[in-house]
Order: structure tokens, then sequence, then C-alpha cells
């Protein structure tokens, strides 16, 4: 069961630094729970939201709560490791866990990555106790590597933008959210344009407001307001004018699953984004962890794209949760959370082991193979 409590503390501060943990363990007395900031109340309210079983946070998952794919993955797996330490059953916890969104690929990787380490130590004889021991120590080993790949990924990329943009300050365009907010570091996408704000390199940060439900507008800039970049809101359909007045160096974006092919699954709008990267020449880069590359779905065309409730459109939540209609009462939606970019439209994908470009599948087969050898 999930239990809301506001975080006592002072309204946030958009100068701020310092951010909040978006997903911990923690151990009251009651027994083990998983404590998440509650994305859905950002920017209004920094409020955690406690759960306490592994349906809880599977509900938590997808009314995007928690949410952003690689913090998916590390969700999944604390999630098997809640049901664990808690006595439930872990196999029904890790298939309900894998299944709660459909298309990023972490989100079961991490459950069934947890649920494996359960199963090993069973069948190597631990007792129940010291089976979920060992399944929280494997999320911890996945947020921590998360942790890890961020970093990796923030270094490359900012390399990769020095390289492919020699001129003055960047100008970049992002769409979504993909910072501290969907990671156990800094983020993907985000985390190269913070590396190059740290290097005086960010001259600005365009940020899709992101329709539907606004992570651009509600996370992106209340991250980057925290950090100080200079970023400005854009609403998604002011992108082509922005491209055609010369103001974009770059498009940056995360990703929820990458095809063996080089497709990209990410937010609705991101295609839109690379078509117009296309048309006016302008690099268009993916930054994503290996744990979103899937050389299992071949192309683009077999990754499941989520679809979700048509009232996400057709209205808005003000303040309080109140839903405000924008269309009228029966208006039929048409809602799908993902769009799917093609390889010959990216220009390069960065993950934690490397850079893929140009992306081809025999390019992201070889640097996944290399990462693996490592
Ligand atoms: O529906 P969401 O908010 O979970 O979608 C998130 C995105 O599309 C992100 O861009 C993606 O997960 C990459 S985050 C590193």
């Amino acid at each position: 069961m999930a239990e809301e409590s506001p975080v006592p503390q002072a309204p946030p501060s958009p100068r701020s630094e310092q951010s909040p943990s978006v997903l911990r363990w923690s151990e009251p007395p009651e027994g083990p729970v998983v404590v998440l900031l509650d994305q859905r109340r950002l920017p209004e309210e920094e409020a955690e939201l406690v759960c306490t079983d592994a349906p809880a946070l599977v509900e938590a998952i997808r009314s995007l709560a928690v949410r952003g794919a690689p913090l998916l993955g590390i969700a999944g797996a604390y999630g098997v490791a809640l049901a664990a330490a808690r006595g439930f059953d872990v196999d029904e916890a890790a298939d309900a866990l894998a299944s709660a969104r459909p298309t990023a690929v972490n989100l079961a990787r991490g459950a069934r990555r947890a649920q494996r380490a359960f199963r090993a130590a069973r069948a190597a004889g631990a007792d129940r106790a010291a089976a979920a021991g060992a399944t929280l120590a494997e999320a911890r080993a996945l947020h921590a590597e998360d942790a890890a790949a961020s970093a990796a990924m923030a270094a490359h990329g900012a390399k990769l933008l020095d390289g492919l943009l020699p001129g003055g300050g960047h100008r970049l365009l992002t769409h979504c959210n993909t910072g501290a907010l969907v990671s156990g570091g800094e983020g993907t996408a985000f985390a190269v344009a913070l590396a190059a704000h740290r290097a005086g390199r960010l001259r600005r940060l365009w940020v899709d407001e992101t329709r539907p439900l606004w992570q651009g507008a509600r996370l992106t800039a209340w991250e980057a307001a925290r950090r100080q970049m200079a970023y400005t809101l854009l609403a998604d359909n002011a992108a082509g004018s922005l491209f055609a007045a010369g103001e974009v160096d770059a498009v940056l974006i995360g990703a929820d699953r990458i095809a063996a092919d080089g497709a990209v699954a990410n937010k609705v709008g991101s295609y839109p984004l690379a078509v117009l990267a296309h048309h006016h020449r302008v690099p268009f880069v993916v930054v994503a962890p290996l744990s979103t590359v899937d050389l299992a779905t071949e192309n683009g065309a077999a990754i499941e794209v989520e679809q979700r409730a048509g009232h996400e459109v057709t209205e808005v939540r003000g303040r309080g949760g109140l839903a405000v209609p924008l269309a009228p009462l029966g208006t039929r939606a048409y809602n799908p959370a993902f769009d799917v970019t093609p390889p010959g439209l990216i220009s390069a994908i960065v993950t934690e082991a490397g850079v893929v470009t140009p992306v081809t599948a025999e390019g992201l087969a070889a640097l996944c193979a290399s990462s693996r050898q490592a």
C-alpha cells in the first residue's frame, strides 16, 4: 500500500543544487519500504510516496509517480526486493512489476535481475531472509551501476558535442525529462547538457514542454532551475520555428528502448524533432545507458508503444489534482506515450561504453559486445 506523506521542508527553492532523493530504500520499525519522490506533484511540492508492497509500486509506475527508463529499472529491482523482504510471492511481484509499463526495457530487466538474484540465493540454500538480503544487494548494485553509467554518458556526450559544435556556446533542445529524476545519477541527455553547463559551454537549453503530461515544463524546467542553467521553455509546436530561426545547435534526447537496428523509442514528440533536425541539418543525439539497448527487439516496428488513457489529452490537472476539461465531454483522444525514430535520422547514440555513430545495427552490436567483454 502507498501512503502519501508530504516531506516537511521549506518551499522548493529553484536555486538549490541539492536534489531530494528520487528513490530510496528505508527500514522503519514497521518494515521495509521504498520511498519515492512523487513526480506527479512536481514542481508544486516535493512530496514523498511510501510504498509498502509491490502493487503500490506498480501503481506508482503506471501513474508516473516514478518514471523514466533508467529509474523504472531501479524501481523494478527494489520492488522485487520489497516483496522478498516482506515475505510476499517474489515471482508474482516480478511479473507485475515487469509488465507495469511495456516500452522501457529497463523496467522488466531490473525486475527480472532482482528475481534472478532471489532465486539464485534460494537455490544455493539461503533461507528466506538471506535471499531477501541478496535481492536487495542486487537492487543496490543496479542503482549504483546506473549512477556510474550516467557519469560516463555525460563525459562521452560532452566530448561529442564539443567535436560536433566547435564554435561558441551550445544551444541544445531537449524533450521530456532525462535528468536526476530518472536516474541513480544525473540522468542521460540532461546530464550531457549539465556537463556542458558546468564547462561553461551551454548557451541555452531549450526545453520542450512535452504534452500531454508536461515532463519538460514540470520536471526538466525544475531540474534546470535548480542547476542554475540558462533554459527557456517552449510549447512543443514552437520547435519548428526555433529550428527555422537557426536557434538550435543540437537536439539531445533519452530513450526508452533502442532496437537492434538502432531505432529509438522515446517520449512522443521525439520523432518530429528528428525530422526537423534532419531537415535543418542539426545533429540529433540520443543518450541512453546500455540497459536501454534491446538487441532482442529487431527493429523499431517491433517495439511495443504504450497507449495511455485519452483523458490525459482531453483534460489538464489543476492545483490539487483537479481535472479541468480542455475538450468537449466525450471527445476521443489518440495518446501514445512514445514514438519511434528510425536510425537514419539519428546522428549518434551515446552510452556509458562509448558513442555509436553512424547509427547502424553493426555498430550497436559491436559496442554491446565490447562492453560485455570489458
Ligand atoms: O512516460 P515517461 O515520463 O516515463 O517517459 C520518459 C521518457 O520518454 C524519457 O525520455 C526516457 O525514459 C529517457 S529518460 C533517460
